[in-house]
């Protein structure tokens, strides 16, 4: 009989996360490369990764900032901009740079200003991405003032990217974080192109946006997309233990310092990579389908993407594990960053194959 407290999978990637740069990126970076192989990383510094060079020199301080024998490789994106060079997007991606482009509707979230304003003005681009193969990442909300803000990934599926996948028949596309039951109806409805895929992170498995209010205003809790009502989280769930198919892993994991997130207008980000994958399992243990974490977490993203699966493996272990209160990422606590269960537990702990790696510590870099 097999051991219900022990999961062996491939080792997993993470296809949606935030490093960001210097002293941040040094504490984050650890976290994320002691479990995952790959990740898909996200452009949004202030100013945008939004050329080739920008994002080969982004590539060389991640890889100077990992750990020693990590094994972990960072897939590069570039920042969609209402000027984006579509020759310059192509070069990127033939020197194997760029994994991915990755539309920010302008003013949509976090350094998102310089986004795309219109994207009926990206036509040559799209059309670029098109040919080449590389995968579009949206960012599925509209930023209409007008539009509720739990309503913003529905009316961008129904706005913008239903016309968009119909006038560029083959591109591909990643809903990134999907948050909404129409999302997974969305995607589910075009699984059979192969074309169309979408990430689910962790939080949006676990929490509702009741989450926001508990006892208070709880900013750690907050992201964009913002959590929804419980049956759309039901709904992710579903979607993310369905097995083989178009949903997989992205942690969307996306520090701010503690300065950043306890204030008047806090800042959009969980930082979830200290506990990530024991976060995604609780979810799949809490519906009985472990056993389709593999899928989620391992499998469907390489598909997608045309990659190989990770050779090694990494195996849970059902025991309860601390999540550090803090991580920090500074001279000073307000540089800190409180990851998501920070100072509480989670139901999983990682253990890497052929080496017994220590966590990273908690104290920054
Ligand atoms: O919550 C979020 N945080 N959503 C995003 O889209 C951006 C991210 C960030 O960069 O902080
Ligand atoms: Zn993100």
């Amino acid at each position: 009989m097999t051991d219900p407290t022990r999961l062996t999978l491939r080792r997993p990637d993470d296809w949606h996360l935030h490093l960001r740069d210097g002293a941040m990126l040094r504490a984050v970076l650890p976290w994320t490369a002691a479990v995952f192989a790959r990740a898909i990383v996200m452009p949004n510094l202030a100013p945008p990764v939004a050329t080739a060079a920008a994002a080969r020199a982004y590539r060389d301080r991640i890889r100077a900032a990992l750990p020693p024998d990590t094994g972990f490789t960072p897939l590069m994106t570039c920042y969609l901009t209402d000027t984006t060079n579509p020759d310059d997007l192509a070069a990127g991606h033939a020197d194997g740079v760029f994994a991915a482009a990755k539309l920010y509707p302008a003013h949509a979230t976090t350094n998102a200003a310089a986004g795309v304003t219109d994207v009926a003005r990206l036509g040559p681009v799209f059309a670029r991405m098109e040919e080449i193969g590389l995968p579009l990442l949206v960012h599925g909300e509209v930023t209409d003032p007008d539009v509720d803000v739990f309503d913003r990934e529905a009316v961008f599926l129904d706005r913008v990217l239903a016309p968009l996948i119909a006038r560029f028949s083959n591109l591909r596309v990643v809903v990134e974080h999907a948050t909404t039951r129409d999302a997974v109806d969305f995607v589910t409805a075009h699984a059979a192109t192969g074309r169309i895929g979408a990430t689910i992170t962790a939080h949006h498995l676990l929490i509702n946006r009741n989450a926001l209010f508990e006892g208070g205003l709880r900013p750690h809790h907050y992201c964009l997309p913002v959590a929804k009502r419980e049956r759309h989280r039901l709904a992710l769930v579903d979607a993310a233990t369905s097995g083989p198919g178009p949903f997989f892993l992205g942690t969307d994991s996306a520090p701010h310092p503690v300065a950043a997130k306890e204030c008047a207008a806090a800042c959009a980000g969980l930082f979830t990579a200290p506990a990530a994958l024991g976060l995604y399992a609780e979810a799949f243990q809490a519906v009985g389908r472990l056993d389709r974490l593999e899928a989620f977490a391992s499998l469907n993203g390489p598909a997608f993407y045309g990659m190989p699966p990770n050779d090694t493996r990494v195996t849970l272990v059902h025991a309860p594990t601390p999540v550090p209160a803090t991580v920090a990422a500074g001279p000073t606590p307000a540089d800190a960053v409180v990851p998501f269960r920070g100072g509480a537990t989670v139901a999983w702990r990682v253990e890497r194959e052929r080496d017994a790696r220590p966590p990273p510590t908690d104290r920054g870099s």
